[in-house]
């Protein structure tokens, strides 16, 4: 047994496996959902696109969400923490994706504070009728060219001040910890959320020329499935969608108790995620027939996705449409709850990762993390030249951060440590069904072709063309070397001692874990090994 004098703070866990799955829920569902998927889905073959969705789903999506689920809560750590428990060289993975989720929450707040300013303008309707383009990007960013004028400073306050309230809101969450801070907005929002969509999707289907809208999402085009670049981007779409590889589902995962259905979970997290994603696009495309007949145009002619379908299709749908106030809140609002759950489970990964490696308390590791990630955020998304860099990062840390650590994760975790049966073994304990050899396959064969797939071909099309027609100095630094930096510092820290009272020294949770579940002390991490334990399916 670990020894007794430990003062090493318990670890932080959700109040029940209900609140972990709304809140793994909460962070699946994200602007990924509601602006992403429906222009995904239609470029892909409409109809015919539930085809390869639902096979990358099955075969990628829900395996690799069991194998975060497994490392989480069979290491019981943050990102870091989990993966040297699983091999003392695997912790750079970790790193990895905490520096990930670093990126990836300093401009994902900037879209939340748009969303938030944009539920406000709608309720005014303060974009003139056919204006609703130039107030974007003139009005309300004052986009300036960086090809032209470089890096801008200039301060735009109507995205800074909602910025930092986005930031304010969200620290403080952060503060309040697992259970009450995270665990109770999740809640809240997610609830609420269900109930703004749903009315948001009804009332889209009363504007006319709806069905024309669905008419267009749905009909099959059968020969998108010829293609393969329609099944990478059912893939791609799945792994972001679900929030894997990120290191979330890692860090949620160590949160539940002891004995928990993990695959039981993960199909609940699973499905409700896509069933969110098929309700939005339900209502996107029925507000989008609505804004084609207003115009006069075809369906095809308006379908967007990103910030072209949510700052400048919907308002657009919201001066045309009689009570497009309405819409217009309800969407903009939703993209605010929807983001903001999904902006608190990348900082937890950050804020866990931390309070592990240093053992600091909760809310001194919340505010060290959390303000200089807002004034970065701040800086460098609230100036003139925000969208680029945005843009920029979003596209590179994407392919090259998200799918190349989920790529990377999954070759050393199957392939050159051979932890799969492990994993297995532990998914296989608890849970409602058991996961088979399969499984294995698909984690450890599937997946890394297909991830491997998708990182070789964004290679040759970032390395083959300008992103975006930026400049090169531009791409160099919020690109290419902003994913390169990734790599080194996470080597770089995993380096760094574990510090304080450590969970990585000396952590008495996990030890009665360990011993609970007759599971050796892993070799490196646990101050004193469990006697008389046996590792039970070890691979290889
Ligand atoms: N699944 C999320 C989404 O759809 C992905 C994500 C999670 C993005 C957390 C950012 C932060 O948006």
């Amino acid at each position: 047994m670990s020894s007794a004098t430990s003062q090493t703070p318990q670890r932080e866990a959700f109040g029940s496996r209900n609140v972990f799955i709304l809140s793994a829920i909460g962070s699946a569902v994200g602007l990924g959902n509601i602006w992403r998927f429906p222009y995904v889905a239609y470029e892909g073959g409409g109809g015919a696109f539930l085809i390869p969705y639902l096979c990358a789903l099955l075969t990628a999506g829900i395996p690799l969400l069991f194998f975060d689920y497994a490392i989480g809560h069979r290491f019981r750590g943050s990102a870091p923490l989990a993966f040297r428990r699983l091999h003392r060289r695997a912790e750079p993975l970790g790193w990895w994706q905490v520096l990930i989720c670093v990126v990836i929450a300093a401009y994902y707040a900037v879209i939340i504070a748009w969303a938030g300013m944009y539920t406000w303008f709608s309720a005014q309707l303060t974009w003139g009728p056919g204006n609703e383009n130039d107030f974007f990007f003139t009005d309300f960013l004052q986009m300036a060219d960086v090809a032209e004028a470089g890096l801008s400073t200039a301060f735009v306050p109507q995205v800074g001040i909602p910025l930092a309230v986005v930031w304010v809101v969200v620290i403080v969450i952060m503060g309040l910890g697992v259970k009450r801070g995270i665990g109770r907005a999740n809640m809240i929002l997610m609830p609420l959320l269900t109930v703004m969509f749903a009315i948001l999707v009804v009332q889209s289907l009363f504007l006319p020329g709806a069905l024309d809208g669905l008419n267009a999402f749905f009909t099959p085009n059968w020969e998108a499935l010829a293609d393969p670049a329609v099944w990478a981007s059912a893939y791609g779409h799945i792994f972001f969608s679900l929030s894997v590889a990120f290191g979330i589902m890692v860090t949620y995962a160590s949160y539940l108790k002891r004995k928990t259905d993990l695959t039981g979970s993960g199909l609940v997290v699973a499905f409700a995620n896509s069933g969110f994603e098929i309700l939005a696009g339900i209502g996107v495309f029925a507000a989008l027939g609505f804004m084609a007949q207003a115009q006069g145009t075809e369906v095809s002619g308006v379908a967007s996705s990103g910030i072209g379908l949510a700052f400048i299709a919907f308002p657009t749908i919201v001066s045309q449409a009689t009570g497009g106030s309405i819409i217009g809140v309800l969407f903009f609002g939703a993209l605010v709850f929807a983001g903001v759950t999904s902006l608190i489970s990348i900082l937890e990964v950050i804020v866990a990762a931390l309070q592990d490696k240093l053992g600091w308390g909760r809310i001194r590791t919340t505010l060290i993390v959390s303000i200089p990630l807002a004034v970065i955020s701040m800086a460098l998304f609230s100036t003139t030249t925000a969208l680029a860099v945005l843009d920029t990062t979003d596209a590179f840390v994407n392919a090259f951060g998200i799918m190349a650590v989920a790529l990377v994760a999954v070759i050393v975790v199957a392939w050159l440590l051979r932890r799969l049966p492990a994993l297995r073994e532990h998914l296989n304990r608890r849970s409602s069904f058991g996961v088979g050899r399969f499984w294995m396959l698909l984690v450890g064969a599937l997946a890394p072709l297909v991830l491997g797939y998708l990182f070789v071909s964004e290679l040759i099309s970032k390395l083959s063309e300008p992103y975006g027609g930026y400049p090169s100095w531009f791409l160099g630094v919020f690109g290419w070397g902003m994913v390169i930096a990734l790599v080194i510092l996470a080597v770089l820290l995993s380096l760094l001692p574990w510090g304080g009272r450590s969970h990585a020294k000396d952590d008495p949770d996990y030890d009665a874990f360990l011993a609970s579940e007759h599971y050796d002390a892993d070799p490196e991490t646990t101050a004193t090994p469990v006697v008389g334990g046996e590792q039970r399916g070890a691979g290889a």
